[in-house]
């Protein structure tokens, strides 16, 4: 292994950013090229080991992390590791320019995601507690309203594009009732978000209507109060967030629940819909589909890099000199398939919670069990809808969409007995969500009971839909 450091390129002493002998000279990998992730990973593994220096674009340099326990070390220390983008040395430098594709993901903002210590801890109680707070239950009775409505609408034709259609909007139509949007004003959410996350043309003016519609609804919800809405219970926490932070903070949930809500359900309804052994298991009565979606978890994280955590103090890590300042970004996808941490891929993981999708330590996610209910209630209802529901196309020509962070399927056609929509849309909105649950930790801590069997109606539609593989 070569130890390497990624600030060692002197800016002078190499050809401009961009330029391809940039890359030939340092040799270093850019992520924002990488058309095979996993291919890559391995090769950067074979190269430098645990942890390899990369170029992100503009050819800045960070540290990939790929080892699955270096990763967990990091995600845990933030003694050592922040996540306060603050102390990059490319932000202080100067070096990341403002239209930078970097900007929207590691830019500072004021939100739990990007402090550390008291003022995390402030936050994220705020967002934690909210969150606890929502009947799971109630969540559960949208995300089958909404999947009812949305197949509704191309129940007719007898084709659709489960990611067009389906997938990219049934988090966002969740999300917004949770945070408070009333049952008509929260699909108008939807496109501009999906807007601003793409990086659009337009996503500057999407981020705006997007505020402007977070505002009102902040406004709103502080002159009457709802009953069990987010808006209405960041504003009444202890934590005495102002009106910005509450707004910052809607909208950090909706898009982190979206985002990474969409590549868990895309990814699940492509192996359902491809894997003959994966459907057989569930439909069997082997696996329950909240157990195989530990399974997508590990092979197909949402996320494939998580950035990022930013080096307090000079140190080693896996035989690498970190400075201070430095970017390390979190390798979730890399580590998944670490020999060290699983020698034989083959070996299911099915229920197992050990992975890395949801992140780890302090910044963990708070909102895994609510983006694992949405995917799990959605496809079940889904199948119940359209039980002969299969893909339209062999599975060669699903188009995987790939870029610094993710990779996912851009499209799922599948084709099925058309069904009159006037039998499928759903009758009344469900009311606000009831009374709360306990604090739900399945995000955090592994279950110490094993899941339930799948239901026989489950299973029996299951069986009933076919695979293309
Ligand atoms: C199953 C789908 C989801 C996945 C895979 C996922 C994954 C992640 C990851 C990897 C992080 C970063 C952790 C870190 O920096 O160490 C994160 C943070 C976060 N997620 Fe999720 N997430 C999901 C769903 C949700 C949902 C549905 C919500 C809200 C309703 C949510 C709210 C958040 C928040 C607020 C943070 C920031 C936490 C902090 O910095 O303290 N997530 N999520």
């Amino acid at each position: 292994m070569t130890p390497h450091h990624p600030t060692a390129i002197p800016d002078g002493a190499v050809p401009p950013p961009g330029c391809p002998a940039h890359v030939e000279r340092s040799g270093l990998q850019r992520l924002a090229e990488i058309t095979d992730p996993s291919g890559t990973y391995e090769d950067l593994r074979r190269r430098y080991g645990a942890v390899a220096p990369v170029l992100l674009h503009g050819d800045i340099p960070a540290w990939l992390v790929l080892g699955y326990r270096e990763n967990l070390d990091v995600m845990r220390t933030p003694r050592l590791y922040a996540r306060d983008s603050r102390h990059w040395i490319a932000f202080q430098e100067g070096r990341v320019a403002a239209d930078s594709p970097l900007v929207p993901m590691v830019g500072w903002q004021p939100m739990c995601a990007f402090v550390d210590g008291a003022e995390h801890a402030r936050l994220r109680s705020a967002v934690v507690d909210s969150l606890d707070a929502i009947s799971r239950h109630g969540m559960r009775r949208y995300v089958k309203y909404f999947t009812h409505q949305l197949v509704a609408r191309f129940a007719e034709s007898g084709r659709a594009d489960l990611v067009g259609d389906f997938v990219e909007r049934l988090p966002m139509l969740v999300a917004s009732r949770i945070i408070g949007m009333s049952p008509d004003k929260g699909p108008l959410l939807v496109e501009p978000t999906l807007d601003l996350i793409r990086g659009s043309e337009t996503a500057p003016a999407s981020n705006r209507l997007v505020t402007r519609v977070l505002e009102d609804l902040v406004a709103h919800k502080a002159s009457s109060p709802g009953e069990m809405d987010l808006a209405t219970r960041l504003l009444a926490h202890d934590s005495a967030l102002d009106r910005t932070e509450v707004v910052e903070h809607l909208r950090l949930i909706l898009v982190a629940a979206h985002q990474n809500t969409v590549n868990l359900l895309t990814q699940t309804l492509r192996l359902i819909l491809t894997d003959e052994g994966f459907r057989g298991r569930l439909s069997g009565g082997t696996l329950t589909l909240p157990e195989a979606l530990d399974q997508v978890m590990w092979d197909n994280p949402s996320l494939n890099v998580l950035p990022g955590r930013w080096a307090l103090a000079d140190h080693t890590l896996a035989g690498q000199q970190i400075k201070k300042g430095d970017m390390l970004l979190m390798g979730i996808a890399a580590a998944h398939v670490d020999p060290e941490q699983r020698p034989d891929l083959t070996v299911s993981m099915s229920g197992n919670r050990a992975h890395l999708a949801l992140g780890s330590g302090p910044h963990a996610c708070p909102g895994g069990d609510i983006g694992r209910a949405i995917a799990d209630t959605g496809i079940e209802v889904l199948f119940e809808l359209l039980p002969d529901i299969h893909l339209a196309v062999p599975n060669s020509e699903i188009r995987i969409t790939t870029d610094w962070m993710t990779s996912r399927p851009s499209a799922l056609p599948v084709a099925f007995t058309p069904r009159r929509s006037a039998d499928i849309s759903p009758q009344q909105p469900p009311r606000q969500a009831a009374g709360p649950l306990p604090p739900s930790k399945e995000s955090v801590e592994p279950p110490t009971t094993p899941s339930p069997r799948p239901s026989k109606r489950w299973r029996r539609l299951l069986s009933r839909a076919r695979t293309t593989v």
